[in-house]
């Protein structure tokens, strides 16, 4: 069989990635995270693309060398279209064009959010592929969607968050709270030692299959404001009890809603992607979902959640195999539907 390597980039937000993948098989995923923004309190685009500049090049020779291959070997340089911050997307965009131009070989163009889905078929040792036709909910720091995938590159989404993504429900709960930014993870840890039934937070009332975490946030924020007047150190004291709580309404919400998808597609094969699916709470409920409701599911590995180069190459190393190449003047899109 012939060996064909794949050098995937991405560079949609704040983490700089590089990957090389050969036949579906990860040989490098490098990430460099850009501190810079933490003590912002969230990503400053013009901050991100200048940090994209000065990592890209390690990053990508990282890859390269980590993977154990000279760049002449590279098959296929894919790279982040879209969706995501312009100022960041340019600079992969504009590094795959010129190392795809002067290696004389064909540039792959990615849309970011089906990479997280499709990070699912990176072969692996023990890695399990989900069958077609599957459920995804993809849940990011940009993205709440509910996605049926018929096929590597034919997705329908049956619902989506109609306000805040479930990533930013996590990280605007975090800043209220005065964690760090990206909260998220802080939420994760304090959560584990606390009670998740200590604070009752409303769900909200959205269609079947969408979501909406605007509400719960503002809820979050009465609720601790009239909290800390009455005790002005409520959330140090409370802080594990107030994590798990707001942790397991989100967790409630998700679940809700791939209940109602199940119920409405009849489709038992259930798998999550994106940023939050490090959360792990959401892999525990999930992990049990087989014994509790009949469905298989599908957890990526941990280093496959948040954003990396590698479902960038397995998504590239497919399209490679359909000869789908992209033409030298494409460009950048902030705005790109799973399903473009
Ligand atoms: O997919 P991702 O890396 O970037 C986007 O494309 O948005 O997702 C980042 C999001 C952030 O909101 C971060 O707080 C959240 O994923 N996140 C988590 C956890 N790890 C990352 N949220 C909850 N629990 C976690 N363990
Ligand atoms: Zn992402």
């Amino acid at each position: 069989m012939q060996n064909d390597y794949i050098l995937g980039i991405e560079s949609s937000c704040d983490d700089t990635s590089a990957a090389v993948i050969c036949n579906g098989k990860v040989l490098s995923n490098v990430v460099a995270n850009q501190e810079v923004h933490s003590k912002y309190g969230g990503v400053v685009p013009e901050l991100a693309s200048r940090a994209h500049q000065q990592n890209i090049v390690p990053v990508v020779q990282q890859a390269i060398e980590k993977a154990g291959i000279k760049k002449e070997d590279l098959s296929a340089v894919a790279f982040t279209r879209g969706p995501g911050l312009m100022g960041s997307l340019l600079v992969g965009t504009s590094f795959a064009k010129s190392l795809a131009l002067g290696l004389n070989v064909p540039l792959i163009d990615v849309n970011h959010m089906q990479a997280h889905i499709l990070a699912h078929f990176i072969v692996e040792e023990g890695s399990n592929i989900p069958p077609f036709p599957f459920i995804c909910l993809t849940i990011s720091g940009g993205h709440t969607q509910i996605v049926k995938v018929t096929d590597h590159f034919n997705m329908e989404i049956l619902g989506e968050t109609i306000d805040d993504a479930v990533g930013e429900a996590f990280d605007k709960s975090a800043k209220i709270l005065g964690l760090p930014y990206p909260g998220g993870p802080y939420i994760d840890k304090y959560a584990q030692l606390g009670n998740p039934k200590a604070y009752p937070f409303t769900k909200p009332k959205v269609g079947d299959m969408d979501f909406s975490f605007s509400g719960l946030k503002t809820g979050i924020l009465y609720f601790i404001q009239k909290q800390q007047r009455i005790n002005p150190n409520f959330i140090t004291e409370n802080l594990n009890d107030i994590c798990a709580s707001i942790q397991y309404t989100i967790v409630e919400i998700l679940m809700d809603k791939l209940k109602n998808a199940v119920k409405h597609t009849g489709i038992q094969h259930i798998a999550i992607a994106g940023g939050v699916s490090a959360n792990s709470e959401i892999r525990r409920r999930l992990s049990t979902a087989d014994k509790h409701f009949g469905w298989t599911t599908y957890i990526p590995k941990f280093e496959y959640t948040t954003d990396n180069a590698a479902m960038i190459a397995i998504t590239g190393y497919l399209k490679y195999l359909n000869k789908e190449y992209a033409d030298e003047n494409i460009s950048a899109k902030a705005r790109l539907k799973v399903t473009e």
